[in-house]
């Protein structure tokens, strides 16, 4: 597999998409190391059959690629999802939760992320849906965010519903990962995993930009998500 290539995986519908996503979570679950997990809507499923499949997550950390800046409790904050969906079912939780304060505000929470970050050289496992215009974390097309280079966290406004800021980890934080897997569904977002996985890198289309530096990047589809793309010899379909 050359440079910047990813590993297509295409599951039957979501609900297989989410379990092939919870049995790698699991894995890293037993084997230890630092998590970040995604937000949005597709990866609860994911997160609800890792902690059955895995209920001891006592070896990992876990952080979060993006936040929206709204307090824990709020029903928008993606640290809110995961508990409801992974956390509260553990029956020994991770050795440390590394949630992004949404309530500090975009700046200020980055500001803070950054520096609980610092000590961190590079995640084990980054977990990252994607928009259907092509955006991952909070990393929206052709903004300035998808320029830096100096900073891991940055605040970004938002682009899309819910119209609140947003706290993301950036590229260079992004890339520095010994794995990234994408988990995306719906026949919605066909066109930008076909951009995001199979085009140039672009800043159209921010997915494109974010490719593992320390090891492989996957990707695990269901049909609908799939079907834009032409399959190769790195595509297998479960
Ligand atoms: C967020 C995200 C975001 C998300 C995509 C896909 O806070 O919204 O982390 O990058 O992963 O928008 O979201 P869906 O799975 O809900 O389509």
């Amino acid at each position: 597999m050359s440079a910047g290539e990813v590993e297509i995986r295409v599951a039957g519908d979501a609900e297989a998409a989410a379990r092939v996503v919870a049995e790698r979570l699991a894995e890293q679950a037993r084997a230890g190391g630092h998590v970040a997990l995604t937000g949005g809507s597709t990866p609860r499923r994911a997160y609800e059959l890792a902690a059955q499949l895995e209920p001891n997550w006592g070896r990992v950390e876990l952080w979060w690629g993006d936040e929206r800046c709204v307090p824990p409790d709020d029903e928008r904050s993606n640290y809110r999802m995961a508990k409801a969906a992974l956390l509260d079912r553990l029956a020994v939780e991770p050795a440390a939760v590394h949630r992004m304060r949404g309530e500090l505000g975009k700046d200020g929470g980055a500001t803070a992320y950054e520096r609980e970050l610092a000590p961190l050289a590079a995640f084990d496992l980054v977990l990252l849906g994607l928009g259907p215009d092509g955006h991952v974390a909070s990393l929206y097309p052709r903004q300035p965010t998808l320029d830096e280079t100096e900073r891991r966290v940055v605040g970004a406004e938002a682009h899309l519903d819910p119209y609140v800021d947003r706290i993301t980890l950036t590229l260079p934080a992004l890339r520095a990962a010994r794995e990234v897997l994408f988990l995306v569904a719906g026949a919605d977002k066909a066109d930008a995993v076909a951009r995001a996985l199979a085009g140039e890198p672009s800043r159209e289309t921010p997915g494109s930009l974010v490719r593992a530096e320390l090891g492989p990047t996957r990707a695990v589809l269901d049909r609908a998500a799939a079907s834009r793309l032409s399959y190769g010899l790195s595509e297998r379909e479960t």
